[in-house]
């Protein structure tokens, strides 16, 4: 299950990315929002990173204007590591080496094609653990 959110100027992009995952069969829960009315992107972030540190959802995808704000914001919430990907190569680094449990887009940046091959690179590697998983516990050992 992967969870998907979206302030008002992810909205749009939240959509296509939700269809682009029903496509490949994923299953994807939609937290919001469900209309372009101005909201602040902290509250966007809160629970699709929730639902990531439950384990209701496997990986997260949170979506604002550039997707800076939201991945500050998520990365403020312990466990969290937010990737913000504007290019292909980011996006499956940021499995492969920082096992980012979310990732942020920038709805008013990439287009759909792109944020595609970006979610999907995302999605389709696996963490290369070793030096690897050594670095993400030092970025959690930051937390305390
Ligand atoms: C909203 O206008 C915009 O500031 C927000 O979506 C995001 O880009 C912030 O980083």
């Amino acid at each position: 299950m992967i969870g998907i959110g979206s302030d008002h100027a992810g909205f749009e992009l939240k959509g296509y990315i939700i269809e682009h995952l029903k496509e490949r069969g994923i299953e994807v829960k939609d937290y919001g929002v469900y209309n372009e009315d101005s909201v602040d992107y902290p509250d966007c972030a809160v629970p699709v990173c929730e639902a990531v540190l439950s384990g209701e959802c496997e990986r997260g995808i949170l979506i604002c204007g550039t997707g800076i704000g939201i991945s500050i914001s998520a990365n403020k919430i312990k466990g969290i590591r937010a990737a913000l990907c504007g290019d292909v190569f980011s996006a499956a680094m940021a499995k492969e080496h920082n096992d980012a449990n979310v990732i942020c887009l920038g709805g008013r940046v990439v287009g759909r094609e792109l944020a595609y091959m970006i979610v999907d690179a995302w999605l389709d590697r696996e963490h290369l653990g070793g030096k690897h998983a050594r670095r993400v516990a030092k970025i959690h050992a930051l937390e305390q």
